[in-house]
């Protein structure tokens, strides 16, 4: 039987990678790379020296073209579905293709594959075809989401309480999410933050990595500051992954 492992490499840093994650990558005889519009070189080159670090001297990369997406869809619900099909079916080719019997594969998943990450729908999809066959296993990382609490040294709850995780999106769209006080943001293209004064924000970007900014306080006082900063490293990099909880 082929196998596959989901490998969570960590939101940045190389010391991010777990010893069973640099196990399994040391165990893989092809790496899948989907090559993302939105993976940026240091993003890939973080990929490239963990595989150099930990990989065995014969790995093989097999490279599919990650399909267009919109990224200012009308329906996303749906446009979401529409693209992680699509890239199910170059997926499913680059397995069918690359992945001997008895061989194992893995992708590489920045932060952890359990949050905002579609590599285990993707596989999921693909087996329920039934035309591909193999097992897989997911093996858990750190994430953009736990680097941010670290590095601010704050947990993400409040005691016995619970938090929300959610996106840019759905936090402009729909506002502050009913029963929770403390509200976790990614994929934040819009600034959702500024329509809540009232909270408290702990930002980060580049989380992990050398270029890590970091910022928090009242919104009120703290937001124009992170507009600018965020604007600023954005037009230097060229791209920005940022994160933040916003406590109330
Ligand atoms: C597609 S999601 C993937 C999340 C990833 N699986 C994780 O565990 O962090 C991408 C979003 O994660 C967040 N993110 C990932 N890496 C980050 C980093 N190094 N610093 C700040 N935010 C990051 C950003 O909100 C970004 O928009």
């Amino acid at each position: 039987m082929r196998k596959i492992y989901v490998i969570g490499i960590g939101a940045g840093h190389p010391d991010h990678l777990t010893l069973q994650a640099a196990k399994a990558i040391g165990r893989t005889d092809v790496f899948f790379v989907l090559d993302k519009g939105e993976a940026k070189e240091s993003m890939i080159e973080l990929r490239r020296r963990m595989m150099k670090a930990y990989g065995r001297p014969s790995r093989r990369i097999a490279e599919g073209r990650d399909p267009d997406r919109d990224r200012t869809p009308t329906d996303y619900q749906g446009t979401v579905a529409d693209w992680r099909h699509r890239r199910s079916e170059v997926t499913e080719a680059l397995i069918s293709e690359h992945l001997l019997d008895d061989e194992t594969g893995g992708f590489l998943v920045w932060g952890d594959p359990s949050l905002y990450d579609s590599t285990t729908a993707i596989l999921e999809e693909i087996l329920a075809r039934g035309q591909t066959l193999f097992e897989y296993e997911v093996i858990p990382a750190v994430s953009s989401v736990s680097t941010l609490a670290a590095k601010h040294r704050i947990p993400l709850n409040r005691v016995g309480r619970p938090f929300q995780v959610t996106t840019g999106r759905r936090l402009a769209d729909e506002g502050w999410p009913a029963g929770v006080d403390d509200v976790i943001v990614m994929l934040d293209a819009q600034q959702a933050f500024t329509a809540h004064p009232d909270a408290h924000i702990y930002w980060g970007a580049y989380l992990g990595t050398e270029d890590e900014l970091l910022a928090s306080g009242p919104v009120s006082e703290v937001a124009d500051e992170i507009l600018r900063i965020r604007a600023e490293a954005r037009e230097k990099h060229g791209w920005i992954m940022d994160t933040y909880l916003l406590r109330r």
